[in-house]
């Protein structure tokens, strides 16, 4: 008995001193974030963004689809993957310049399309352009913008990549693609993962516990109107009918669309190889893997766990790009090390938009590109170009 007694304070006193515990407490004896600069890492900003958001449209952020397990994978597919460090390389500087469609990018992050963000901030999708002109990145604009694509374009000093959801008839997406061409995008990312339909269970949930009028913030729908109606209240949909996401649409709608711009086309929603084939078939110009961010199917992978497989099925003939759960500057240098051209981030901006606007944007791009630029001194390279498979494993098998 007495044994007993002392071995389990014994391990309790283990459980004390253990990491887990050591991070607990580091945890709570940081002091309040007053501003974007006392965060440590960009996943500080989420608690903050719940404390300022309205319930609704913390729901519309947060969600993924069904039991959010495809969210969950985003985030767990990272720990498949291990990082092969490497000591003594004399790499004293990482150069995380990179080129994508013959334009040099300041490092290998952008900020990926979310709608709505006057949900988020006074400013929306203003603030979060400034914030991407600050620290010298690509902005991906909604097509639910609730800024302008024209002004975007101003506040960020050069025309965003536009994120196309295509109108319901070929007449309206011509309208559309030549007001985004009039305004000086050169990259049409065409999300193809929600035409289909999904169910935002977590967005449902908390709306209902939250009634307030939208219009006293930002502009949005009343409750219970279509997603037309809503559209209709959209810059981009100015003189459209707010129809999108044509249900039936195949490889076919990919073949007109290419006709109809010289735009690069960018398949947003890629899931697998075979897909990635026949994206490179129809001659699309590059594919972002993505799930949305968990909002589209359910119980699918996380986008780290598909990306190899598109890798391989495009055989470096048009770039991958990726998003979902990235939170980390490891995340990123591992989709890097398996083959994508850059990485998209989601939730983790809108965090830092809504706790601190422009100022939050911006810090989370600070602290990914630093941890970025740290792992890559960890593992020794040099350059964005240099990192290759050799630094990863998956399950601790080389890849
Ligand atoms: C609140 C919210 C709104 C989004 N709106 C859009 C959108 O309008 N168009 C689009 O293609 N993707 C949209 N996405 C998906 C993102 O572009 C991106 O694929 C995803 O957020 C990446 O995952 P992460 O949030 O884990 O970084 C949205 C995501 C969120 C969280």
């Amino acid at each position: 008995m007495i044994s007993s007694l002392s071995a389990r304070r014994a391990f309790l006193r283990f459980l004390a001193c253990g990491p887990l515990a050591a991070r607990a407490m580091a945890q709570e004896s940081t002091p309040a974030i007053a501003s974007a600069t006392d965060a440590l890492n960009v996943m500080d900003f989420e608690p903050l963004a719940h404390k300022a958001l309205p319930p609704a449209h913390w729901g519309y952020m947060a969600t993924g689809v069904d039991d959010d397990v495809t969210l969950r994978m985003n985030r767990e597919a990272m720990g498949h993957y291990q990082l092969r460090a490497r000591r003594l390389t004399g790499v004293a500087k990482a150069d995380l310049r990179t080129e994508v469609f013959g334009v040099s990018w300041d490092m290998p992050i952008y900020v990926s399309a979310v709608g709505h963000q006057k949900q988020f901030h006074a400013q929306g999708e203003l603030a979060t352009a400034r914030a991407a002109k600050a620290q010298k990145t690509i902005q991906m604009l909604s097509t639910v913008t609730t800024i302008s694509v024209e002004d975007v374009a101003k506040a960020l000093g050069t025309a965003p990549w536009y994120q196309l959801y295509m109108p319901s008839s070929w007449e309206e997406t011509e309208k559309m693609v030549r007001r985004v061409e009039a305004a000086g995008c050169s990259v049409l990312a065409w999300t193809i993962d929600n035409l289909a339909g999904r169910n935002t269970e977590t967005a449902t949930r908390l709306a209902r516990t939250d009634t307030r009028d939208c219009l006293s913030c930002h502009v949005v729908h009343p409750i219970g109107g279509s997603v037309a109606q809503r559209n209709r209240t959209k810059p981009m949909f100015a003189g459209l009918s707010g129809e999108m996401n044509p249900v039936g649409a195949d490889w076919s709608y990919v073949d007109r669309l290419k006709k109809m711009t010289k735009l690069k086309l960018v398949l947003k929603g890629i899931d697998t190889g075979e897909d990635a084939r026949l994206a490179l078939e129809h001659g699309v110009d590059g594919v972002v893997v993505s799930n949305h961010g968990g909002r589209a199917a359910e119980t699918g992978r996380g986008t780290m766990d598909i990306l190899p497989e598109v890798v391989d099925a495009v055989g470096g003939q048009i770039p991958v790009f990726i998003d979902g759960g990235f939170r980390r500057g490891t995340d990123v240098f591992k989709a890097l090390a398996i083959g994508a051209r850059a990485v998209g981030i989601g939730r983790p901006y809108i965090w830092g938009l809504s706790a601190f606007g422009q100022a939050g944007v911006e810090r989370v791009l600070e602290i990914l590109r630093a941890e970025l630029a740290l792992t890559m001194r960890q593992c020794g390279v040099a350059s964005v170009a240099q990192i290759t498979q050799a630094s990863i494993l998956k399950n601790g098998v080389k890849l």
